[in-house]
C-alpha cells in the first residue's frame, strides 16, 4: 500500500513537472499516446487554415504541434510550455521547422505569455489548464494574445474522471471554466463533451 502511494505520488509529481530520465523519455511519449483523441478532436475544432498564426499552450510531447504543422504550411506555429524537458525535447523533434522559422518553441508560463497583443488567429491548450497556477489569468492571457474574433480551443478531462484518478490534480467544472472565459472577454462559448477509452473530456471553443 505504502509502495503504491509512493509510486502514485512520484507519477503525480512527474505530471505536474516532468523531471529526470522518466520525465525525459517516458512522460512526453506517454502524453502523446494517452491524449491522442483529445488532441485530434482539438485539431478538428481549431478549423485551421494554411496561413494562420497559431499558439499552443502546454504542448507536452508535441503531438498537436505535429498535426498542426501539416496544415499550417504558410503561417506560423508557436508552442509554449513550462517544462524545460518538454521544451528541449520538442525543439529537437521539430528542429527543421524551427530552423526554417515556421515554428518557435518557448519555455514560459500560460499566466505570462511572452507574445504581443492580438498576435494569433487561434490558440489551443489540451489537458494543461489543471497545472496553471492561476487558470483565470492564463485564460485572460490567451484572450490578450488572440486577435479580435480569434478562436480559443480549450480541451480538458472531465472533473469526475480526473478526480477518480486520485493524482490530486485540481479539476474543473464546466461552468467554472465558462465563467473564466466570459470574464476574460470571450463570447460565443460552445461546449462539446466526448470520451475516449480513458475518460470523458470537454472541448470548449470561444471567440474573442
Ligand atoms: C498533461 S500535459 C498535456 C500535454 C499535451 N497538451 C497533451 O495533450 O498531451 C500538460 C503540459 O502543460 C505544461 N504546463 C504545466 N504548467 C504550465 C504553465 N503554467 N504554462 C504552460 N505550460 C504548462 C506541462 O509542462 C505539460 O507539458
Amino acid at each position: 500500500m505504502a509502495c503504491r502511494n509512493l509510486i502514485r505520488r512520484h507519477f503525480a509529481e512527474q505530471l505536474i513537472r516532468p523531471h529526470g530520465l522518466v520525465g525525459r523519455w517516458i512522460i512526453g511519449p506517454l502524453w502523446n499516446r494517452r491524449n491522442r483523441v483529445l488532441n485530434d478532436k482539438t485539431l478538428q475544432a481549431l478549423r485551421l487554415r494554411e496561413h494562420e498564426q497559431v499558439l499552443e499552450i502546454g504542448f507536452g510531447g508535441g503531438r498537436l504541434l505535429a498535426q498542426m504543422a501539416k496544415i499550417v504550411t504558410h503561417g506560423h506555429l508557436s508552442g509554449l510550455d513550462a517544462s524545460p524537458i518538454m521544451v528541449n525535447r520538442v525543439r529537437r523533434k521539430f528542429q527543421a521547422l524551427v530552423y526554417k522559422g515556421i515554428m518557435d518553441i518557448r519555455l514560459g508560463s500560460a499566466e505570462k505569455l511572452p507574445f504581443t497583443d492580438s498576435a494569433f488567429d487561434k490558440v489551443a491548450s489540451v489537458n494543461a489548464i489543471f497545472y496553471w497556477r492561476d487558470p483565470a489569468r492564463g485564460i485572460r492571457e490567451a484572450c490578450r494574445v488572440l486577435r479580435p474574433a480569434g478562436l480559443f480551443v480549450l480541451t480538458f478531462t472531465a472533473k469526475e474522471d480526473l478526480d477518480r484518478q486520485e493524482f490530486g490534480i485540481p479539476s474543473f467544472y464546466e461552468d467554472e471554466v465558462i465563467s473564466m472565459l466570459r470574464k476574460a472577454g470571450f463570447y460565443r462559448i460552445d461546449v462539446s463533451r466526448d470520451r475516449d477509452a480513458h475518460r470523458a473530456f470537454l472541448i470548449l471553443t470561444a471567440e474573442k
